[in-house]
């Protein structure tokens, strides 16, 4: 796997933690790593982006590269069209990413919000890309209540389209996990129909560079190079005895 597509089910969900985690776990494993964010919104010039904490936290190893950035906190292709700027479209994002694949190990593609934003007025998405790159797509999920309906509908979408599903990542599990987040550690590989490939801790992305990078392997199952398994934490944080 060389170009790995990462998405959520929405925004905020932990995808720049994620991506920033199997970054930091491949640098130090000695593979060479680049990161591209197609459009990053919300942004002034100059403002740090995702790939800037992706970079923060997994190292200057990391090759980051924006394609486009829009000052408005709004879907790419929203914020593209009242800035009067050009949108990002699907056959640019597979071109930087095949371009990055020539030169690195790894090639990290993180969305803009969910799967289905939109980055151009036609309404195409993170998906026509990954389609146009035949690469494997990364889910990151929330862990409470409301998460299985997302996590389903994106593995929908992603297998209506003929498109790879490598697994779910919880983007932010809790120190102390309430019922509805402990069941959901067995529900969501149901919904999904594919496995968990990791969790990453609350307060992760607040760690020290050098915390983040000594323990991201602990979050990440083998598929994305680290040791974190999904029976142990299945066991140990799933579902408690009924009452
Ligand atoms: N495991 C975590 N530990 C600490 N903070 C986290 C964690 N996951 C997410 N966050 C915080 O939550 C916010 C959203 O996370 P993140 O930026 O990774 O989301 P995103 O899915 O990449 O959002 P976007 O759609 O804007 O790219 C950030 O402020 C981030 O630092
Ligand atoms: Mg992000």
């Amino acid at each position: 796997m060389t170009v790995l597509v990462v998405t959520g089910t929405g925004t905020e969900i932990g995808k720049t933690v994620t991506t920033a985690a199997v970054a930091a776990v491949a640098v130090r494993a000695g593979r060479s790593v680049a990161v591209l964010k197609p459009a990053q919104t919300g942004v002034a010039p100059g403002d740090p982006g995702d790939v800037d904490d992706v970079v923060r936290l997994a190292g200057d190893r990391v090759t980051p590269v924006e394609l486009g950035r829009y000052p408005e906190p709004l879907a790419p292709g929203t914020a593209a069209a009242r800035a009067g700027l050009p949108p990002v479209r699907p056959a640019q994002i597979a071109e930087a990413a095949q371009k990055l694949a020539a030169s690195h190990d790894l090639v990290l593609v993180e969305g803009a919000g969910g799967l289905l934003v939109h980055f151009d007025a036609e309404g195409s998405t993170l998906a026509d890309a990954a389609r146009l790159l035949d690469a494997p797509v990364l889910v990151v999920a929330r862990a409470g209540l409301g998460t299985l309906n997302s996590v389903q509908l994106t593995a929908e979408a992603l297998r209506s389209r003929g498109l790879r599903h490598s697994g779910v990542v919880i983007g932010s599990w809790p120190r102390e996990p309430d019922l509805a987040e402990r069941c959901n550690v067995a529900d969501l590989p149901r919904v999904a129909g594919v496995g968990l490939a990791g969790a990453i801790p609350a307060g992760a992305g607040t760690l020290t560079p050098q915390e983040f990078r000594a323990g991201a392997a602990r979050w990440l199952g083998p598929a994305l190079g680290g040791v974190w398994d999904a029976e142990t934490f299945t066991a140990a944080e799933g579902p408690p005895a009924f009452g």
